[in-house]
């Protein structure tokens, strides 16, 4: 078994990981206590600044919570205007998904993963690690690869969302998802949707991409079956030869 890239999640990474806005407060609440108030420089309060501060400032689009705006040092006047309130309770959500508007009602905290599937049963996006760790429930924010599970719902209002139901559009399958298929790129299959969106997004980004560069776009997901090599084996069959497909129309085989 041989992973893309090691996991690399340094900022320069294109991987999903790279792109979750809202990623990095929820993946990193492990290293608030890692760190505690003794940590490489980064005290609990600063990183509840820099983290879970500017996520209810921004991605809540609500008031600060009280607690939190009782902090009266100098650095709480760098913080993002409060902007109207929204929630705790559920507030009315749409979302475009695959093309289609979409409207629950959700309370604010939820993810975009737990909205995607409990409630607008759009499944194709997987809950593995639930923590922006594996990538299998990646999807598509205006082309750009997030972790679902590190997005909040409410981050996704306005935008093009788009999962792996979109490689397989009015019965046409995605040359990626096609080419998976062909060289039997999957085991048991729970990382395969992130996985082929991942993909699409490099390729639609970049539609001459070398495997490295794909390879490197698939940094922030993971195979536990460890089907790499036959991953390789697709990628290999893709490159040079990709139309296009999530941004626009799905194709018809690889
Ligand atoms: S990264 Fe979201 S479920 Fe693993
Ligand atoms: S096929 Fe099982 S985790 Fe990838």
């Amino acid at each position: 078994m041989n992973d893309f890239q090691g996991h690399n999640r340094s900022p320069g990474n294109s991987g999903p990981g790279a792109h979750a806005s809202g990623s990095d407060s929820h993946a990193s609440g492990s290293d608030s206590h890692a760190s505690g108030s003794h940590g490489a420089g980064l005290t609990r309060r600063a990183f509840l600044r820099g983290t879970g501060m500017s996520a209810a400032a921004t991605a809540l689009t609500g008031p600060l919570p009280a607690a939190l705006a009782e902090i009266d040092d100098d650095d709480s006047k760098k913080l993002p205007a409060p902007a109207a309130g929204m929630g705790p309770a559920p507030v009315k959500l749409e979302l475009t998904v695959n093309g289609a508007k979409m409207t629950t009602n959700i309370e604010p905290r939820v993810t975009l993963l737990d909205a995607l599937r409990n409630y607008l049963d759009v499944t194709g996006c997987k809950r593995v690690c639930d923590r922006g760790t594996c990538g299998a429930c990646t999807v598509m924010i205006n082309g750009k690869p997030v972790y679902s599970c590190t997005t909040l719902a409410l981050e996704a209002r306005g935008k093009d969302i788009k999962t792996a139901e979109a490689l397989n559009a009015d019965g046409k399958l995605d040359q990626v998802p096609a080419a998976f298929a062909k060289f039997d790129a999957q085991q048991c299959g729970f990382c395969t949707p992130g996985f082929v969106v991942a993909m699409r997004a490099a390729f639609d980004q970049n539609p001459k991409a070398s495997p490295a560069d794909i390879e490197k776009a698939l940094g922030g997901n993971i195979c536990r079956c460890g089907t790499y090599e036959q991953m390789r084996h697709a990628i290999a069959s893709l490159c040079g030869n990709i139309h296009g497909g999530a941004k626009g129309r799905a194709t018809k085989e690889a």
